[in-house]
């Protein structure tokens, strides 16, 4: 399974990738939004679940400097991206987000942010993957969540259409994301839709009664 979506995904972005941060500035809206809500303490570890181009990464880097950076992502091909934009200034790794071993990858077990933007609708097995996430934050962790929401505000034609184009590029708008975290009872859970409902943005942390004293 991850073997054939890691093929689909350098299959899409072979070329994409080259294009991608001058393109999608447009219509991947919201990510901005999700990096204003990182707010991490001075010393965090962020990592970024599917980082593509690496372009959140630089941001995060720009926003809040000197925090320990880390980047996984499926496709090789998005990766030589992100590592020509990053450089040192964050730790890359190939993998599938279903199926982590950050102390592995990175030598770093827990995350105080954790990062998915624009990437559970790439994803087949998106509720695995969000489970994955949560189970390597830190106790006082928060894994951020930034997508294309249910279009609910939107007038139908325009749902349609997006939904139909989107299906090109194997995207899937995950209409159930609210619900799908509110079955996580043992975490706090925040939802809302962002512009209208044109993208959605959730952020998950630990319950304070969970938390280590
Ligand atoms: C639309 S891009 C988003 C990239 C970046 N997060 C952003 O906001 O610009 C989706 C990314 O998800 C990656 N991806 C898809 N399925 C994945 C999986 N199972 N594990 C890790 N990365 C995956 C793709 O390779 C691609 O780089």
């Amino acid at each position: 399974m991850a073997d054939t979506h890691s093929v689909l995904m350098n299959r899409v972005y072979r070329r994409q990738r080259f294009v991608y941060d001058a393109t999608r500035k447009y219509y991947l809206l919201g990510r901005d939004y999700a990096l204003d809500q990182l707010q991490p303490p001075a010393d965090a570890h962020i990592l970024e679940v599917a980082c593509g181009t690496g372009r959140n990464l630089d941001q995060i880097d720009a926003r809040y400097p000197g925090r320990n950076l880390y980047g996984l992502d499926i496709s090789s091909e998005m990766l030589r991206s992100a590592r020509a934009k990053l450089g040192d200034r964050a730790m890359l790794a190939q993998g599938d987000a279903c199926d982590l071993d950050p102390s592995k990858l990175f030598g770093c077990a827990k995350f105080d942010r954790i990062l998915m933007s624009y990437c559970i609708s790439m994803m087949p097995l998106w509720q695995s993957a969000i489970r994955e996430a949560v189970s390597h934050l830190s106790p006082c962790g928060e894994l951020h969540i930034v997508d294309f929401g249910d279009q609910s505000q939107m007038p139908h034609w325009f749902d349609k259409r997006l939904r139909n184009w989107l299906g090109r590029f194997h995207v899937t708008p995950r209409d159930n994301l609210a619900m799908a975290l509110c079955d996580m009872v043992e975490f706090n859970v925040t939802h809302k839709p962002l512009m209208h409902s044109y993208a959605q943005y959730a952020c998950v942390r630990n319950r304070e009664d969970a938390r280590a004293p």
